[in-house]
């Protein structure tokens, strides 16, 4: 993987046919989406339950880019090397899953996964200038955590802040929850490089038409790369 900051778009498979992840994830690559986002959760650190290592490792070989997995669990740490094994290229652990999040952000590199750090709606950046140098990826989410098609929680003010912190670090701003051609510029503008999209990606079209899929890819592309002035 290589560090850039261009706009990423990150499907969120959560908004996609269940029965069907390995073609879904084939029919978004082919549509333009640059990373697959995904959505793990276990009905306890979040109040809803989708997949684990098992379903991970058998998409794994459907995606030929970035699978990012998102950890909406606690605890973290005994089920870390089971999801790097299946494929993760990144693991990203909340703050708030635990007491010891240094130890998990350690274990996930020591996986041999790129390290992931998300934040809550209510999470503030208290703590994150401690971990600067062991993640590569922040996850600000603007839903609070467990299911798709939410409404936006602008967390513009954050995103900047962040931004500051990080500087010249090679470490890429995720944007999860309530991504649309409306919401994908203020937060683009305000400094993140990787919008992950669910239901304004997968709405309207299926495996087999697919063409909404990248029709929606490109609109949130165009909005978000439109806010920072790249021609498009
Ligand atoms: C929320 C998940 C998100 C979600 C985004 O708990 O982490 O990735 O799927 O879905 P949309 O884009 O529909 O808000
Ligand atoms: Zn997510």
């Amino acid at each position: 993987m290589r560090f850039s900051r261009d706009i990423k778009i990150a499907p969120s498979i959560l908004a996609a046919d269940f029965a069907n992840f390995g073609a879904e994830c084939r029919a978004v690559e082919d549509q333009g989406a640059d990373w697959i986002h995904v959505d793990v959760m276990d009905g306890h650190f979040v109040p809803n339950i989708t997949f684990g290592p098992a379903t991970c490792a058998a998409i794994r070989p459907h995606i030929r880019g970035v699978m990012d997995v998102h950890l909406m669990i606690s605890p973290v740490d005994a089920y870390i090397d089971g999801f790097a094994k299946a494929g993760a290229d990144i693991i990203t652990a909340h703050i708030e899953a635990g007491p010891h999040i240094h130890r998990t952000l350690q274990a996930i590199r020591a996986s041999g996964a790129k390290a992931g750090l998300a934040l809550n709606p209510g999470t503030g950046l208290d703590g994150v200038e401690n971990l600067l140098d062991m993640i590569d990826l922040v996850c600000v989410m603007t839903v609070n955590p467990g299911f798709g098609g939410q409404a936006f929680i602008d967390m513009s003010d954050k995103v900047a802040r962040l931004r500051a912190l990080i500087g010249a670090r090679p470490i890429h701003i995720e944007i999860d929850g309530g991504i649309t051609p409306e919401t994908a510029p203020l937060m683009a503008r305000a400094g993140a490089d990787v919008l992950v999209a669910g239901s304004a990606v997968f709405k309207g079209g299926s495996v087999a038409d697919p063409a909404p899929y990248g029709a929606q890819i490109r609109a949130i592309r165009a909005a978000a790369e439109g806010a920072l002035g790249v021609a498009v």
